[in-house]
């Protein structure tokens, strides 16, 4: 495990080293039922669903993020982020991506409706001495800021909370802000994704180009009844595993993302969108390119292309 990942692992444990997980199966199982309702859904009831988001979702949320912000720096390594605004912060799961991502980061602000929330927040960042220093924390809600004056602005597991109407407000504010980046991230289910789709075509009307995942700005090729995601591979703590009755010592995070810019990007020609499958003659490559979702074939006799393309994986770009 990376430091900050193992920082905010170690982090989480601490914290159930005061509290007892006995009542919180029930609200783990609710928790997850609601992530996987296609339907939008209000977080967080009660202590028991805070406390089951930090156990079991937290560790997730955070490798989502940190993915997404990694592609900004693979995508766009000139744009310079320093700092960030959070829009529903939960238990300030983006502080501990943001710092594993951007050396040079100097302010967060984090906002959120949810005071308790913020409480294990900044509990979370002192007993693992992350960013507590360059953060600060609004209880507030999200729909009554005003400022975006931060080089990237962040909505994570958020939207699906949120009335399309609501979302217009705040990406019109970051449009006349001079914040560089916004980024959106959902769960990697149908209606996360119809949400990200939505989002995602918002922002290219309004004018913003698209850093990833998509590759071009034509219209998303993704049939209706299929959505595009990616994942991330989690470690389970004992805890998670004891809440949820998991055998397995990890689990796969699916999520659905999008992050546009006010520069200008020149995005790889491709993004490959599910798992890759290899024979001993060709390597095929599940991609959307050039606003299609095509299967590309490349035979071992095109040498480059090839050994290329064998290196990759689901949600890498290809550029070939
Ligand atoms: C699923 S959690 C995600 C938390 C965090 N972003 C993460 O990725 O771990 C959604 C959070 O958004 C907050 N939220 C939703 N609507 C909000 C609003 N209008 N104002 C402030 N916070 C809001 C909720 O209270 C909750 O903490």
């Amino acid at each position: 495990m990376k430091d900050i990942e193992k920082e905010l692992f170690l982090s989480i444990n601490n914290l159930f080293e005061h509290i007892s997980i006995k009542n919180l199966k029930s609200s783990t199982k609710q928790l997850t039922k609601k992530y996987r309702n296609q339907k939008a859904a209000k977080f967080f009831v009660s202590e028991e669903e805070r406390l089951s988001y930090i156990a079991c979702r937290m560790m997730a949320t955070f490798k989502a993020i940190q993915y997404a912000l990694n592609e900004i720096k693979s995508i766009c390594p000139k744009i310079k982020v320093q700092s960030a605004l959070d829009l529903g912060a939960g238990p300030a799961t983006s502080v501990f991506a943001f710092f594993s991502t951007f050396k040079n980061l100097k302010k967060l602000h984090l906002v959120e409706k949810d005071e308790k929330m913020l409480f294990y927040g900044k509990g979370l960042l002192t007993f693992s001495n992350i960013g507590l220093s360059n953060t600060t924390f609004e209880k507030n809600d999200i729909l009554k800021i005003k400022n975006y004056e931060f080089d990237a602005v962040i909505l994570s597991y958020v939207a699906n909370e949120l009335k399309n109407f609501q979302i217009e407000k705040i990406i019109n504010r970051w449009a006349k802000s001079k914040s560089k980046i916004i980024i959106f991230i959902e769960p990697g289910t149908m209606y996360g994704f119809k949400n990200i789709r939505w989002i995602r075509q918002k922002l290219i009307d309004d004018g913003f180009d698209i850093i990833a995942p998509c590759p071009n700005k034509l219209r998303c090729p993704m049939a209706k009844n299929d959505w595009c995601h990616f994942y991330v591979r989690v470690k389970r703590s004992k805890i998670h595993k004891y809440l949820k009755d998991a055998k397995l010592g990890y689990e796969d995070e699916k999520f659905s993302y999008v992050i546009a810019t006010k520069e200008k990007v020149k995005t790889p020609k491709s993004r490959i969108l599910r798992f890759i499958t290899k024979s001993k003659r060709e390597i095929t490559l599940p991609l959307c390119k050039d606003g299609k979702f095509i299967y590309e074939k490349i035979s071992i006799k095109d040498k480059n292309k090839y050994k290329t393309a064998k290196k990759l994986n689901w949600g890498d770009s290809f550029d070939v």
